[in-house]
Protein backbone atom coordinates (compact mmCIF):
# COMPACT_ATOMS: atom_id res chain seq x y z
CA UNK A 1 0.00 0.00 0.00
CA UNK A 2 1.54 2.98 -1.00
CA UNK A 3 1.63 6.38 2.02
CA UNK A 4 -1.67 7.57 0.36
CA UNK A 5 -3.44 5.03 0.41
CA UNK A 6 -1.80 3.79 4.02
CA UNK A 7 -2.79 7.70 5.19
CA UNK A 8 -6.90 7.11 3.60
CA UNK A 9 -7.22 3.61 4.56
CA UNK A 10 -5.51 4.70 8.38
CA UNK A 11 -8.14 7.89 8.33
CA UNK A 12 -11.40 5.76 7.06
CA UNK A 13 -10.26 3.59 9.82
CA UNK A 14 -10.42 6.15 12.63
CA UNK A 15 -13.71 7.42 11.22
CA UNK A 16 -14.88 3.96 12.37
CA UNK A 17 -13.80 4.73 15.89
CA UNK A 18 -15.91 7.88 16.59
CA UNK A 19 -19.36 5.61 17.79
CA UNK A 20 -20.07 6.93 21.42
CA UNK A 21 -21.81 3.86 23.74
CA UNK A 22 -24.96 4.74 25.16
CA UNK A 23 -25.69 4.76 29.28
CA UNK A 24 -28.46 2.24 28.93
CA UNK A 25 -25.82 0.04 27.15
CA UNK A 26 -23.21 0.65 30.31
CA UNK A 27 -25.89 0.82 32.99
CA UNK A 28 -27.24 -2.48 31.74
CA UNK A 29 -23.53 -4.47 31.59
CA UNK A 30 -22.51 -2.74 35.00
CA UNK A 31 -25.53 -4.29 36.95
CA UNK A 32 -24.69 -7.59 35.51
CA UNK A 33 -21.75 -7.44 37.02
CA UNK A 34 -23.13 -5.65 40.34
CA UNK A 35 -25.75 -8.27 40.85
CA UNK A 36 -23.19 -10.91 41.34
CA UNK A 37 -20.74 -8.51 43.74
CA UNK A 38 -22.27 -5.72 44.43
CA UNK A 39 -18.71 -4.42 45.97
CA UNK A 40 -17.00 -5.00 42.96
CA UNK A 41 -16.16 -1.67 42.99
CA UNK A 42 -16.01 -0.26 46.35
CA UNK A 43 -12.58 1.08 47.78
CA UNK A 44 -11.73 0.76 44.21
CA UNK A 45 -10.15 3.02 41.20
CA UNK A 46 -11.58 2.96 37.91
CA UNK A 47 -10.18 4.45 34.46
CA UNK A 48 -11.60 5.24 31.30
CA UNK A 49 -8.42 5.51 28.80
CA UNK A 50 -10.66 6.26 25.44
CA UNK A 51 -12.95 9.02 27.34
CA UNK A 52 -13.50 12.64 27.25
CA UNK A 53 -14.97 13.05 30.43
CA UNK A 54 -16.92 16.33 29.07
CA UNK A 55 -19.26 13.71 26.84
CA UNK A 56 -18.43 10.10 27.57
CA UNK A 57 -21.06 7.79 29.02
CA UNK A 58 -18.84 5.55 30.85
CA UNK A 59 -17.24 8.72 32.37
CA UNK A 60 -21.08 9.63 33.10
CA UNK A 61 -21.89 6.41 34.54
CA UNK A 62 -18.89 6.53 37.15
CA UNK A 63 -19.74 9.36 38.11
CA UNK A 64 -23.26 9.87 38.85
CA UNK A 65 -22.74 6.93 40.70
CA UNK A 66 -19.84 7.70 42.53
CA UNK A 67 -20.73 7.62 45.87
CA UNK A 68 -23.04 4.53 45.40
CA UNK A 69 -20.39 2.04 44.16
CA UNK A 70 -17.66 3.07 46.76
CA UNK A 71 -15.29 4.05 44.32
CA UNK A 72 -12.02 5.64 45.69
CA UNK A 73 -11.01 6.94 42.26
CA UNK A 74 -12.02 7.40 38.89
CA UNK A 75 -9.64 8.76 35.97
CA UNK A 76 -11.00 9.72 32.59
CA UNK A 77 -8.64 10.18 30.27
CA UNK A 78 -8.79 11.03 26.45
CA UNK A 79 -6.77 10.99 23.15
CA UNK A 80 -6.33 13.79 21.30
CA UNK A 81 -4.36 13.65 18.04
CA UNK A 82 -1.59 15.93 17.70
CA UNK A 83 -2.69 17.97 20.84
CA UNK A 84 -2.44 17.37 24.83
CA UNK A 85 -5.29 14.90 26.04
CA UNK A 86 -7.33 16.13 28.87
CA UNK A 87 -8.11 14.08 32.33
CA UNK A 88 -10.90 14.54 35.08
CA UNK A 89 -9.39 12.80 38.21
CA UNK A 90 -11.86 12.10 40.86
CA UNK A 91 -11.86 10.93 44.24
CA UNK A 92 -13.93 11.44 47.31
CA UNK A 93 -12.22 14.54 47.88
CA UNK A 94 -13.14 16.20 44.85
CA UNK A 95 -12.34 16.04 41.40
CA UNK A 96 -9.54 17.57 38.68
CA UNK A 97 -9.55 18.76 35.37
CA UNK A 98 -6.86 19.30 33.36
CA UNK A 99 -4.39 18.39 30.40
CA UNK A 100 -2.04 15.79 30.49
CA UNK A 101 1.58 15.98 28.96
CA UNK A 102 1.09 14.07 25.89
CA UNK A 103 -2.03 13.37 23.46
CA UNK A 104 -3.53 11.15 25.58
CA UNK A 105 -2.96 7.57 23.17
CA UNK A 106 -3.66 4.36 25.73
CA UNK A 107 -0.07 3.77 24.59
CA UNK A 108 1.67 6.42 26.00
CA UNK A 109 3.95 6.04 28.96
CA UNK A 110 1.34 8.60 31.22
CA UNK A 111 -1.99 6.64 30.66
CA UNK A 112 0.13 3.49 30.62
CA UNK A 113 1.05 4.54 34.40
CA UNK A 114 -2.71 5.45 34.59
CA UNK A 115 -3.83 1.53 33.88
CA UNK A 116 -1.04 0.54 36.07
CA UNK A 117 -2.29 2.32 39.36
CA UNK A 118 -6.29 1.00 38.43
CA UNK A 119 -7.98 -1.68 39.46
CA UNK A 120 -10.39 -1.43 36.46
CA UNK A 121 -9.88 0.09 32.84
CA UNK A 122 -13.51 0.43 31.15
CA UNK A 123 -14.25 1.71 28.21
CA UNK A 124 -15.50 1.41 24.59
CA UNK A 125 -11.63 1.35 22.68
CA UNK A 126 -11.33 2.65 19.08
CA UNK A 127 -12.40 -0.37 16.83
CA UNK A 128 -9.72 0.41 15.05
CA UNK A 129 -6.61 -0.23 18.11
CA UNK A 130 -8.68 -2.76 19.43
CA UNK A 131 -5.58 -5.24 19.00
CA UNK A 132 -3.38 -2.84 20.48
CA UNK A 133 -5.62 -2.31 23.20
CA UNK A 134 -5.90 -6.27 23.86
CA UNK A 135 -2.15 -6.45 23.91
CA UNK A 136 -2.07 -3.56 26.32
CA UNK A 137 -4.92 -5.01 28.60
CA UNK A 138 -2.99 -7.98 29.16
CA UNK A 139 0.55 -6.33 29.46
CA UNK A 140 -1.24 -4.38 32.12
CA UNK A 141 -3.08 -7.66 33.87
CA UNK A 142 -5.80 -5.35 34.60
CA UNK A 143 -9.69 -6.77 35.43
CA UNK A 144 -11.42 -4.66 32.80
CA UNK A 145 -14.80 -4.52 30.83
CA UNK A 146 -14.38 -3.15 27.26
CA UNK A 147 -16.92 -3.03 24.01
CA UNK A 148 -15.41 -4.73 20.86
CA UNK A 149 -16.27 -6.21 17.52
CA UNK A 150 -16.77 -9.89 17.07
CA UNK A 151 -13.87 -10.76 14.44
CA UNK A 152 -11.67 -9.13 17.83
CA UNK A 153 -11.64 -13.09 18.99
CA UNK A 154 -9.46 -14.16 16.30
CA UNK A 155 -6.73 -11.65 17.57
CA UNK A 156 -3.34 -13.62 18.96
CA UNK A 157 -3.86 -11.58 21.91
CA UNK A 158 -7.35 -12.37 22.10
CA UNK A 159 -8.39 -16.03 21.30
CA UNK A 160 -5.86 -17.86 23.90
CA UNK A 161 -7.48 -15.56 26.62
CA UNK A 162 -11.14 -17.17 25.59
CA UNK A 163 -9.44 -20.18 24.94
CA UNK A 164 -7.90 -20.64 28.48
CA UNK A 165 -11.20 -19.08 30.22
CA UNK A 166 -9.56 -16.20 31.45
CA UNK A 167 -11.91 -13.35 29.60
CA UNK A 168 -14.69 -14.25 27.95
CA UNK A 169 -17.97 -12.39 26.70
CA UNK A 170 -19.78 -9.38 29.02
CA UNK A 171 -23.55 -10.55 29.49
CA UNK A 172 -25.23 -8.07 27.45
CA UNK A 173 -24.61 -6.58 23.92
CA UNK A 174 -24.52 -3.44 22.66
CA UNK A 175 -26.52 -2.61 19.67
CA UNK A 176 -26.59 0.97 19.02
CA UNK A 177 -23.87 3.53 19.32
CA UNK A 178 -24.17 7.39 18.80
CA UNK A 179 -22.45 8.84 15.76
CA UNK A 180 -19.79 11.15 16.42
CA UNK A 181 -19.58 14.58 14.64
CA UNK A 182 -17.57 13.38 11.63
CA UNK A 183 -18.14 9.30 11.76
CA UNK A 184 -19.42 7.73 8.70
CA UNK A 185 -23.00 8.16 7.68
CA UNK A 186 -23.90 4.98 6.68
CA UNK A 187 -25.79 1.35 6.97
CA UNK A 188 -28.16 1.04 9.47
CA UNK A 189 -28.63 4.48 10.90
CA UNK A 190 -31.40 6.66 12.40
CA UNK A 191 -31.70 10.01 14.24
CA UNK A 192 -33.75 11.05 17.12
CA UNK A 193 -33.88 14.06 18.11
CA UNK A 194 -30.78 15.94 17.13
CA UNK A 195 -28.64 12.55 17.35
CA UNK A 196 -27.58 10.05 14.79
CA UNK A 197 -27.28 6.33 15.59
CA UNK A 198 -25.65 3.48 14.63
CA UNK A 199 -26.97 -0.42 14.75
CA UNK A 200 -24.20 -3.04 14.60
CA UNK A 201 -24.60 -6.46 14.84
CA UNK A 202 -21.63 -8.84 16.85
CA UNK A 203 -20.86 -5.80 18.84
CA UNK A 204 -19.31 -7.43 22.53
CA UNK A 205 -18.27 -6.49 25.86
CA UNK A 206 -14.83 -8.51 26.52
CA UNK A 207 -14.51 -8.83 30.26
CA UNK A 208 -12.74 -11.07 32.95
CA UNK A 209 -15.63 -9.95 35.48
CA UNK A 210 -17.68 -12.28 36.91
CA UNK A 211 -21.66 -12.02 36.29
CA UNK A 212 -24.37 -13.57 37.83
CA UNK A 213 -25.97 -15.98 35.05
CA UNK A 214 -21.69 -17.40 34.11
CA UNK A 215 -22.34 -19.30 37.73
CA UNK A 216 -24.39 -21.83 36.24
CA UNK A 217 -23.80 -24.46 34.38
CA UNK A 218 -25.24 -25.00 31.25
CA UNK A 219 -28.43 -27.11 31.77
CA UNK A 220 -28.00 -29.94 28.60
CA UNK A 221 -29.72 -32.91 27.29
CA UNK A 222 -28.69 -35.78 25.29
CA UNK A 223 -28.57 -36.04 21.50
CA UNK A 224 -31.79 -38.37 21.37
CA UNK A 225 -33.47 -35.96 23.66
CA UNK A 226 -32.82 -33.08 21.87
CA UNK A 227 -33.93 -34.56 18.63
CA UNK A 228 -37.26 -35.29 20.64
CA UNK A 229 -37.95 -31.88 22.78
CA UNK A 230 -35.44 -29.40 22.18
CA UNK A 231 -36.86 -26.17 21.45
CA UNK A 232 -34.76 -25.06 18.42
CA UNK A 233 -36.77 -26.13 15.04
CA UNK A 234 -33.28 -26.76 13.71
CA UNK A 235 -32.59 -29.80 16.07
CA UNK A 236 -35.84 -30.88 17.09
CA UNK A 237 -37.19 -33.99 14.78
CA UNK A 238 -33.99 -33.33 12.39
CA UNK A 239 -31.14 -33.82 14.34
CA UNK A 240 -27.65 -32.08 14.12
CA UNK A 241 -26.61 -30.42 10.58
CA UNK A 242 -22.61 -31.07 9.65
CA UNK A 243 -20.57 -29.08 7.97
CA UNK A 244 -19.40 -29.97 4.68
CA UNK A 245 -15.75 -29.16 4.80
CA UNK A 246 -15.07 -29.75 8.60
CA UNK A 247 -15.62 -32.56 10.77
CA UNK A 248 -18.18 -31.20 13.13
CA UNK A 249 -21.67 -30.86 13.86
CA UNK A 250 -23.90 -27.42 13.76
CA UNK A 251 -25.19 -26.60 17.46
CA UNK A 252 -27.24 -23.24 16.35
CA UNK A 253 -27.75 -22.49 20.26
CA UNK A 254 -25.32 -23.31 22.87
CA UNK A 255 -28.71 -24.86 24.79
CA UNK A 256 -28.76 -27.66 22.05
CA UNK A 257 -25.16 -28.98 22.89
CA UNK A 258 -25.57 -32.65 23.17
CA UNK A 259 -24.42 -33.50 26.26
CA UNK A 260 -23.30 -36.91 25.14
CA UNK A 261 -20.94 -36.01 22.15
CA UNK A 262 -17.55 -36.64 22.19
CA UNK A 263 -16.82 -35.06 18.47
CA UNK A 264 -16.03 -31.62 17.81
CA UNK A 265 -19.64 -28.97 17.78
CA UNK A 266 -19.54 -25.69 16.38
CA UNK A 267 -21.04 -23.01 18.68
CA UNK A 268 -22.28 -19.61 18.00
CA UNK A 269 -19.90 -16.92 19.37
CA UNK A 270 -22.17 -16.22 22.09
CA UNK A 271 -21.14 -19.49 24.15
CA UNK A 272 -18.21 -17.87 25.40
CA UNK A 273 -20.32 -16.12 28.35
CA UNK A 274 -20.48 -19.55 29.67
CA UNK A 275 -17.31 -21.10 28.77
CA UNK A 276 -16.13 -23.28 31.61
CA UNK A 277 -12.41 -24.47 30.45
CA UNK A 278 -12.80 -27.44 32.72
CA UNK A 279 -16.17 -28.64 31.01
CA UNK A 280 -15.35 -27.81 27.03
CA UNK A 281 -11.93 -27.03 25.03
CA UNK A 282 -11.96 -24.47 22.76
CA UNK A 283 -10.53 -25.99 19.41
CA UNK A 284 -10.82 -23.38 16.99
CA UNK A 285 -12.89 -20.97 15.11
CA UNK A 286 -14.82 -21.79 11.72
CA UNK A 287 -15.84 -18.77 9.49
CA UNK A 288 -18.67 -19.37 7.40
CA UNK A 289 -18.77 -22.98 7.35
CA UNK A 290 -20.49 -24.80 4.76
CA UNK A 291 -23.23 -26.60 5.73
CA UNK A 292 -24.49 -30.41 4.62
CA UNK A 293 -27.66 -29.77 4.31
CA UNK A 294 -26.85 -26.55 2.24
CA UNK A 295 -26.41 -22.50 3.21
CA UNK A 296 -23.71 -21.64 5.45
CA UNK A 297 -23.58 -21.34 9.16
CA UNK A 298 -23.86 -17.11 10.08
CA UNK A 299 -20.48 -15.35 10.22
CA UNK A 300 -18.35 -17.38 12.57
CA UNK A 301 -18.72 -20.35 14.88
CA UNK A 302 -16.42 -21.71 17.68
CA UNK A 303 -15.65 -24.92 17.53
CA UNK A 304 -15.48 -26.87 20.83
CA UNK A 305 -15.52 -30.42 22.19
CA UNK A 306 -16.17 -32.15 25.91
CA UNK A 307 -13.25 -32.44 27.65
CA UNK A 308 -12.98 -36.24 29.58
CA UNK A 309 -15.23 -36.31 31.55
CA UNK A 310 -16.83 -33.10 31.18
CA UNK A 311 -20.00 -34.40 29.19
CA UNK A 312 -22.99 -34.33 31.74
CA UNK A 313 -21.78 -38.26 32.42
CA UNK A 314 -24.70 -40.25 30.13
C1 LIG B 1 -15.38 3.88 19.82
S1 LIG B 1 -14.97 5.47 20.51
C2 LIG B 1 -15.70 5.35 22.06
C3 LIG B 1 -15.58 6.54 22.92
C4 LIG B 1 -16.10 6.34 24.36
N1 LIG B 1 -15.27 5.39 25.06
C5 LIG B 1 -17.52 5.89 24.33
O1 LIG B 1 -17.79 4.71 24.46
O2 LIG B 1 -18.42 6.72 24.15
C6 LIG B 1 -13.24 5.34 20.76
C7 LIG B 1 -12.57 6.62 21.22
O3 LIG B 1 -11.16 6.40 21.37
C8 LIG B 1 -10.47 7.55 20.92
N2 LIG B 1 -9.10 7.18 20.52
C9 LIG B 1 -8.62 7.04 19.26
N3 LIG B 1 -7.32 6.71 19.30
C10 LIG B 1 -6.98 6.61 20.60
C11 LIG B 1 -5.78 6.31 21.28
N4 LIG B 1 -4.68 6.01 20.61
N5 LIG B 1 -5.77 6.32 22.63
C12 LIG B 1 -6.89 6.62 23.33
N6 LIG B 1 -8.07 6.90 22.74
C13 LIG B 1 -8.12 6.91 21.40
C14 LIG B 1 -11.31 8.02 19.75
O4 LIG B 1 -11.08 9.39 19.52
C15 LIG B 1 -12.72 7.72 20.22
O5 LIG B 1 -13.29 8.83 20.86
Amino acid sequence: MGANNTNLHEARLAKNDEFYTLLRDIEAEMSRYLEHDPDLFRGKVVLCPCDDPGWSNFTKFFVDNFEVLGLSRLVSSCYRAGARGFFLDMTSAGSEEGFLQGDGDFRSPEVTALRDSADFVITNPPFSLFREFAQWLRAGDVRFSVVGGANAITYKDVFPQLQAGRWWLGAESPSSFIVGGDGPQRGAQFGRGDRLFQKFGNIYWYTNLEYSSRAEPLDLMTWEENVRFSRRAQVRGVGYDTYADYDAIEVPYADAIPADYSGVMGVPISFLRRHRPEQFEIVGVLKGGRLSRGGRAPFARLLIRFRQGGAAGV
